[in-house]
């Protein structure tokens, strides 16, 4: 029986995709290990939005080719394969496959013409003892942010049909998954024959077993009332909101062809504030745009300061080869990009901090996710936000919802209690 080993980089819907895949190799007869070296497989599913994520990859795909058994295959996938291609196998001769983003349709047949006649002895795929998983519902992206590469590597928006998605869901479900979290670059383009992102946050409501929903990313120039209304009627539905805003001035959104201004950004704000107080709102930032002066930046940090976000992704402008704002002038210098990046993160993480300590002595519900492997074996747990916590409990299966006390913070993390009954 041949054994696979996966390495994901990237974002959510990586994961997605490489636990996709992963389930067509079972149905291949493969089994997953935990060791590369032993691994007769090794998929390494890449990312390229920033220089720094190519250069990890690559990294560890030349560990994984010094390690492999020597009749091993090293696949190289995703979005960096899909804008290196073929080239890869020249800076690193030992990979013998590069299939990107926007091939991975066809993967079926390349893993039986690679591995052909595999013993399979059972369909179906192993047993998951997770609670919690990701589903895909709209793939590529039609934005062109000027700093971004992923519309080039993951191809134009198309929403998967929603009888596949609920399909899947009850899929899911069906093997004991408690909680699935919806995902697209901009799920708030999701269209299917008139069924737009709130009607199918509705419909994956309906399945049965299925007791909460997440999703992610909203793109802020169309996140829309309807939508923050379905939230608020939808118990299953989480209260967090992410909804990256980039940056704080309005020269620098329009350079990034976001199509808001930070006073539209400010209105979605206060919308979600009036229909669901209790959410969590998290973002992501991007420092050292090409041109960015100070006074901009001072304006990034304003805001962050005005909405406090519980959480944010802060990065500093990397440039992609190809995209509209690699051609642009006036770079800014590493060391001010990275200064203003520290700068930001100091403010957010006192904000965070405040934020998780605020919530002591609050009620909240949790999911458990599972337990802690070392240390105290306490069971980790999610709220109805974006936050992570920590309970001692009797063995609880994953997925279990429970009402719990915060009893203290610890860094980002909720510490709890099980309310009395
Ligand atoms: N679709 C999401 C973002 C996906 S990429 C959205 O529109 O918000 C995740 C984050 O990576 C982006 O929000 C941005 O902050 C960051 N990012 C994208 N391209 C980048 C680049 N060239 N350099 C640095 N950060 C980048
Ligand atoms: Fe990139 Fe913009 Fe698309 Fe997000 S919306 S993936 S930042 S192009
Ligand atoms: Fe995701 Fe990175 Fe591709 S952020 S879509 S894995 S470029």
């Amino acid at each position: 029986m041949p054994y696979v080993y996966f390495q994901t980089f990237g974002c959510q819907m990586n994961v997605a995709d490489s636990n996709d895949i992963g389930e067509r190799l079972f149905t291949h007869g493969f089994r997953s290990s935990d060791d590369p070296a032993k691994a007769d497989l090794i998929v390494v599913n890449t990312c390229s939005v920033r220089e720094h994520a190519e250069q990890r990859a690559k990294t560890r795909i030349g560990e994984y080719g010094r390690l492999k058994k020597q009749e091993a295959q090293l696949w190289v996938i995703g979005c960096m394969a899909e804008r290196l291609g073929e080239s890869l196998k020249r800076e690193i001769p030992e990979v013998d496959r590069v299939i990107g983003a926007r091939s991975l349709e066809g993967i079926d047949e390349v893993i039986s013409s690679v591995f052909p006649d595999q013993n399979v002895d059972f369909k179906g795929i192993e047993a998951t003892d997770e609670a919690s998983e990701f589903v895909s519902v709209i793939r590529g992206c039609d934005n062109y942010c000027t700093y971004c590469i992923v519309p080039y590597v993951r191809g134009p928006e198309a929403s998967i049909p929603a009888a596949i998605i609920i399909d899947t869901i009850r899929k899911k479900a069906g093997r004991g998954v408690k909680e699935v979290t919806l995902l697209g670059q901009n799920v708030n383009s999701y269209c299917d024959a008139g069924i737009d992102f709130p009607d199918l946050i509705r419909a994956v409501a309906a399945v049965e077993g299925i007791k909460r929903i997440r999703f992610t990313t909203s793109h802020p120039k169309d996140c829309s009332e309807k939508l923050i209304r379905t939230i608020a009627d939808e118990p299953k539905c989480c209260r967090h909101v992410h909804l990256p805003v980039q940056a704080g001035a309005d020269r620098i959104l329009s350079l990034m062809n976001r199509r808001y201004t930070a006073a539209d950004y400010r209105d979605r704000i206060s919308m979600i504030r009036s229909l669901l107080p209790d959410a969590d709102i998290t973002t992501d930032i991007l420092v050292g745009f090409p041109s960015e002066t100070d006074a901009e930046f001072e304006s990034t940090l304003a805001l962050v300061e005005e909405v406090r976000f519980t959480a944010a992704f802060m990065f500093a402008y990397s440039i992609r080869e190809g995209t509209a704002a690699a051609s642009m002038s006036d770079t800014v210098s590493h060391e001010l990009k990275h200064r203003r990046l520290k700068q930001l993160i100091d403010v957010q993480t006192a904000i965070t901090r405040e934020i998780y300590t605020g919530m002591a002595g609050r009620k909240v519900r949790l999911m458990i996710s599972g337990r802690q492997e070392k240390r105290d074996r306490l069971w980790m747990a999610r709220d109805y936000g974006c936050k992570r916590a920590l309970i001692a409990c009797d063995e609880v299966p994953a997925g279990t919802i429970l009402q719990a006390d915060v009893v203290r913070t610890s860094g980002m993390t909720l510490i709890c209690e099980r309310t009395a009954l």
